[in-house]
């Protein structure tokens, strides 16, 4: 039995990741939420739900201890181009809040998963099968951020026994909750103006590649790393994971062999692109297959096949 806290359930990773790990546990599977973001009826009638606050120490320790919770998904973030616009907030949600749930699982003895990002790269790191290991010195404070907390969550692993683990998740596809704010929503986005059969205009410039996944592959990653045999990492916080790198151009072909109309026309915003050309064109990610078996199961076609049948369902075309 598991008993699972998960941060940040109503998002755009968390309102799926929820209803998955209700789907394969028999524990209390709880849906921590903050007030303006409850949870949709599925998650509320399938199981606990919680108000809580990552900026609130106390909260997150009550709802551990009530729920006898082992292990906590930590999903709070502001994504990047948000995190631009409010760097403090993103620094008390990404850091302070890291830091609370560190010192309640020291305490209370939980394991934690916390997503990282191709965020953590910046202009100096190699672009093309980017390295796990390499220079990380990011100039949003989403990176920042994010490796902060990579190096935290190593120091609460090496120092205090905590059982660490995060991935560095690329762009996430998915016609279930829109991600908000980040730098790779255009790849959601356009397939929801395909679906409606409207013209996407794309925020990033043509030839600009950044690696990207199906929610289903990311779902299934941070369920298998936390399941994983331990005793093969070399590393923890935080793991390269990749299934496909692209760039408007390619999935925008990609769509019209589905969707022979479908048009798209350029509008770069400035800010959402100098935060991807900072970002790697694709990462290398064999130490996630050699130390926990990672294997992604989703292409661009697979997923466009899949992307475009479910929003056209979603809005009866
Ligand atoms: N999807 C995130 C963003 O664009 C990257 O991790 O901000």
């Amino acid at each position: 039995m598991k008993n699972i806290l998960i941060i940040g359930s109503t998002g755009q990773i968390g309102s799926e990741l929820t209803m998955k790990l209700r789907g394969m546990y028999n524990g209390n599977i709880v849906a921590g939420y903050i007030p303006g973001a409850e949870p949709n009826e599925t998650i509320r009638e399938s199981g606990p739900c919680a108000i809580v606050d990552i900026t609130n120490e106390q909260q997150i320790a009550e709802t551990v201890s009530r729920y006898k919770i082992d292990t906590i998904y930590n999903l709070a973030a502001l994504l990047s181009a948000v995190a631009e616009a409010k760097p403090q907030l993103a620094w008390k949600i990404g850091m302070g809040g890291l830091f609370n749930v560190l010192e309640v699982a020291r305490a209370m003895n939980c394991a934690v998963f916390t997503p990282s990002s191709i965020g953590v790269f910046g202009n100096n790191t190699p672009k093309d099968k980017t390295p796990q290991d390499t220079i990380r010195n990011p100039r949003t404070m989403y990176g920042v951020t994010k490796v902060s907390g990579e190096l935290l969550s190593d120091y609460y692993h090496i120092r205090f026994g905590v059982d660490t683990r995060s991935v560095r998740f690329p762009g996430l596809i998915s016609y279930v909750t829109p991600p908000g704010g980040g730098t790779t929503d255009y790849a959601v986005d356009i397939y929801y103006s395909a679906a409606k059969g409207e013209t996407f205009e794309c925020p990033i410039a043509q030839g600009t590649f950044m690696d990207m996944m199906y929610m289903p592959d990311a779902l299934r990653a941070a369920v298998e790393i936390m399941e994983a045999d331990p005793s093969k990492f070399i590393h923890r916080n935080s793991f390269n994971i990749a299934s496909m790198s692209f760039e408007p151009e390619i999935i925008y072909n990609k769509i019209k062999e589905y969707e022979p109309d479908f048009k798209m026309v350029y509008n770069v915003d400035p800010l959402r692109q100098a935060i991807a050309d900072s970002w790697p064109n694709s990462l290398d990610d064999t130490c996630a297959r050699e130390e926990w078996g990672w294997k992604p199961e989703y292409d661009l076609d697979a997923m466009t096949r899949d992307m475009l049948a479910k929003l056209k369902e979603k809005f009866g075309k």
